[in-house]
């Protein structure tokens, strides 16, 4: 029989995927709940693992669809919602399982009122604040919602919104924020009931946190990423890096300026001159909506940019290491640099 053997693979630590729970519930306050997003097989790291190393940070999980969920349910107690849309056929398994489906129509809430059985079915009222692809329409939200809320073995567990464009559009993604927090207290307002909202995922949660809403919905964030580079701190764990020369220089032909931490900051400052340059160029998308000409002002922005460099945290990072058995590269393990 010949046996397989993997050229490459990543570590998960999970010690670091749990620090980073805690960075967030410390960025954002012990109230906020987390849905931890660990759809697509928790984005290939393996969703079984890693949500059984949330176990004790996650409120919630978050799936992309049904048999991720059935699959999560053996090995985690936390209630866990769908994150996309699902199929009509897939319905009556969701209600008997007791999962939190999201629904974008009046359709979707019928029907699921009608399968519920001892229990009601707890949904994920999602409004579309311009991802424009999943969620109710923002203008027809009030209408839909309180004709939701009505039906009697239908229960709202929350109210959500995504936000397609945090790592590149902060105008945008302000804007939509602006709208659903508004949206938010005015359902509050007509239509009270114990129901949570939530809109951050990690982008969300890094950059645009000054209302983080009653949940967050972080996904890469357990794994050290961040889409915005200004975060971002990445360890490279090099076959050849000596780690015991900690501090001293490191033999050039060990390093990557790649995957350089320094090289990294300067990328971020690079970013960040880039992304003002644009900023004062572009006709923002939500400007382009309201049909008027944005003049930059990204100076006084309230975000990570302007928090004190003791405020900045780091995404610790869950350590990938790769180990070549070709090109005269060896594999070596290294301490660990951040437990
Ligand atoms: C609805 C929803 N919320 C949150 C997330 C998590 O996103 P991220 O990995 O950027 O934190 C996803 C991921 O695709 C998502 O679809």
């Amino acid at each position: 029989m010949t046996e397989y053997h993997y050229r490459c693979w990543a570590e998960i630590d999970r010690g670091a995927v749990r620090h980073n729970a805690a960075l967030i519930k410390k960025r954002l306050g012990p109230n906020v709940e987390i849905l931890a997003v660990v759809k697509a097989d928790a984005y290939g790291h393996g969703m079984i693992p890693v949500a059984q190393a949330l176990s004790k940070d996650a409120d919630l999980f978050g799936v992309a669809n049904l048999v991720e969920a059935i699959t999560l349910r053996a090995a985690v107690r936390q209630p866990i919602t769908l994150l996309g849309p699902a199929l009509p056929q897939e319905f009556g398994s969701i209600a008997e399982h007791g999962f939190i489906p999201s629904i974008s129509s009046w359709e979707e809430a019928d029907q699921f009122n009608r399968l519920a059985s001892n229990n009601k079915v707890l949904i994920n009222f999602k409004i579309d604040t311009g991802m424009g692809r999943m969620g109710v329409p923002a203008h027809q939200a009030m209408a839909l919602f309180k004709k939701v809320k009505a039906l009697p073995r239908v229960e709202i567990h929350s109210v959500s919104t995504h936000l397609p464009v945090s790592n590149e559009d902060e105008v945008f993604t302000r804007d939509q924020l602006r709208g659903f927090s508004a949206l938010v207290k005015q359902l509050r307002s007509e239509a009270p009931g114990n129901y949570k909202a939530h809109a951050l995922q990690t982008a969300g949660a890094l950059e645009f946190a000054d209302e983080p809403f009653d949940i967050v919905r972080p996904g890469m964030l357990f794994f050290g990423i961040s889409p915005l580079p200004q975060f971002q701190t990445l360890e490279a764990h090099l076959p050849g890096v000596d780690r015991s020369r900690r501090g001293r220089r490191q033999r050039p032909s060990a390093r990557s300026s790649a995957l350089d931490a320094s090289a990294w900051r300067r990328r971020g400052s690079r970013w960040r001159r880039a992304r003002r340059e644009a900023a004062s160029r572009r006709v923002s998308r939500s400007d382009r909506r309201l049909g008027r000409h944005r003049t930059a002002d990204l100076g006084s922005r309230p975000s990570a940019a302007s928090l004190g460099q003791g405020d900045r945290q780091t995404i610790q990072g869950a350590r990938a290491q790769s180990r070549g058995r070709s090109g005269g590269i060896r594999g070596r393990k290294l301490a660990a640099a951040d437990r």
